[in-house]
């Protein structure tokens, strides 16, 4: 079957005029890139599109939420949005470069309201890889961001979409809305994140939820990683229990991490993100923030966590000096738990997450600030984990899966991990827990969230468009 994929925007064509020709004249003709805007597209490219997209004209056509005047542009761009994850450039860009950027910018959208911007169809029957080739089977769309996936029994699936909506998939392919989803604060990067199903489902009915939580105080709304813990029955969440909170709330809406994994004893891991407070909290073991925790799966602590004796620790705590990790997995082939962080500018990394280790932020990192300042120049100390792999410049992975299953070939064995970046699915190829090839599948389909192995042996994974596809390989090249 034809997967039909409408998505991409018609950016080739768009990038080419910019390329050539950014900046018009009086005439309203397109003129050659002047001095300036190519000043101004060298800084966009080094500070602004790992964040924004490498071209300009997909972030101008964006809906202005502070305004698109050459004013507004100006201030965002000065002052930022800190907590919703806009740092502010006055201390690293002069007020000139900031004008020359805004220019640029504000070509960008009138050259939009100018030629239009249209959606790519794409055909996409099929993918040629190095080893095989498949095709993209749709099992849900319209799912907006579409965070977590979670596998029930008969081959349904609970999707997660970011806004705070919850989706069952039936076996049918019927898209159902579930009810009774936790209050979660959906803003900036928050909102309803990961789920998993517990183990033993069939016996229990239960389902977790990681979201950012929300507490009203003095009229300021706070949020910190949360997990509830509820039982679904028919399309309706019930006994909602909150099982953890990553103390303390905070004004920031950015890195709540949020991945959430049971290993094969039953216990439940989860990440939490620093919230942008780099300093305060992945040093500290008294706060939640910049760690990953390992509880019960009714929330109780168990007494052999590595930080459980230490006064005043938060006993949840399982390792630390974490970033932002948003992929969490249990390693099919070891048992050891897997995670993928987002590093600041450069340095994501995947780690094995050991009881009680210490992953360095922000002491030792790769990556450098956003805002071109450094961090620190250490990249390793005693006591700190390295990274098994790390990404310069960042790809912004999110989660990461191993192909467990017999359905692709010599892909058995590879680390999946997406790229919300560079819109495709990276396969790294291991050895010996030494990435030593990497592979760029399904290159520009969006921002890849959500990757995870089916009990089908199929690889499944989210795009941020609003889809969720399972990859099949295709007669001939599958073994
Ligand atoms: C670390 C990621 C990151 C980087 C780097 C970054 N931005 Fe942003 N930017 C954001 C986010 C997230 C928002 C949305 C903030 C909000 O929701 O209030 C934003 C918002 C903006 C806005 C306001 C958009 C609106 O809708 O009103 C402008 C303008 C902007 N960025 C320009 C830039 C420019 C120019 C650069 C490079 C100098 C840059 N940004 C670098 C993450 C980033």
């Amino acid at each position: 079957m034809t997967a039909m994929i409408k998505n991409t925007l018609l950016i080739g064509l768009l990038g080419f005029i910019f390329f050539q020709c950014v900046g018009k004249d009086n005439n309203g003709q397109v003129a050659l890139l002047d001095e300036n805007s190519q000043e101004a597209q060298k800084l966009y490219l080094q500070y602004c599109s790992s964040c924004h997209g490498s071209t300009v004209e997909a972030f101008a056509d964006r809906v202005w939420k502070h305004g698109k005047s050459a004013t507004d542009i100006f201030q965002s761009i000065k002052k930022g949005y800190p907590n919703d994850g806009m740092p502010a450039f006055e201390g690293s860009l002069s007020e000139e470069q900031i004008h020359g950027l805004v220019d640029y910018i504000q070509t960008a959208i009138t050259n939009i309201e100018r030629y239009g911007i249209e959606d790519e169809v794409i055909e996409s029957d099929t993918f040629k890889t190095e080893l095989l080739t498949f095709s993209l089977d749709t099992i849900a769309s319209g799912v907006g961001v579409p965070w977590g996936i979670g596998f029930l029994p008969d081959n349904e699936l609970l999707i997660t979409n970011r806004s705070g909506r919850l989706y069952r998939i039936d076996a049918n392919g019927n898209k159902i809305e579930i009810g009774g989803v936790p209050d979660v604060h959906s803003s900036g990067q928050g909102g309803l994140l990961d789920v998993v199903i517990h183990p033993n489902f069939e016996a229990n009915n239960w389902v977790y939820f990681a979201y950012s939580g929300i507490k009203r105080e003095n009229g300021r709304t706070l949020s910190a990683t949360t997990v509830s813990r509820c039982r679904l029955i028919g399309d309706q969440l019930t006994e909602s229990k909150l099982v953890f909170e990553a103390l303390p709330y905070a004004d920031s809406r950015i890195h709540y991490g949020s991945r959430m994994v049971f290993d094969d004893q039953g216990y439940l891991y989860i990440t939490a993100g620093d919230r942008g407070d780099t300093y305060g909290n992945p040093q500290n073991l008294k706060r939640g923030g910049g760690k990953i925790h390992r509880i019960r799966d009714d929330g109780s602590i168990p007494e052999d966590n590595p930080f459980y004796h230490i006064a005043n620790a938060m006993k949840s705590i399982y390792s630390y000096g974490h970033r932002n990790p948003q992929g969490l997995t249990l390693n099919p082939f070891t048992n050891e738990l897997w995670s993928t962080e987002h590093g600041p500018r450069g340095g994501d990394e995947i780690n094995i997450i050991k009881s009680g280790a210490n992953y360095g932020w922000p002491v030792i990192t790769y990556g450098i600030n956003y805002n071109g300042t450094i961090i620190t120049d250490k990249t390793e100390q005693e006591g700190m984990e390295q990274p098994l792999h790390y990404w310069t410049p960042s790809i912004a992975p999110t989660n990461l899966a191993f192909v467990n299953s017999d359905k692709y070939g010599d892909w058995k064995g590879s680390l999946l991990v997406g790229s919300l970046r560079y819109r495709y699915l990276n396969r790294s190829v291991l050895v010996d827990n030494q990435v030593v090839g990497e592979e760029l599948l399904v290159k520009n389909i969006g921002r890849l969230r959500e990757v995870k192995m089916g009990p089908d042996g199929y690889i499944y994974i989210g795009v941020e468009t609003g889809y969720v596809f399972r990859l099949m390989p295709i007669d001939g090249s599958d073994s």
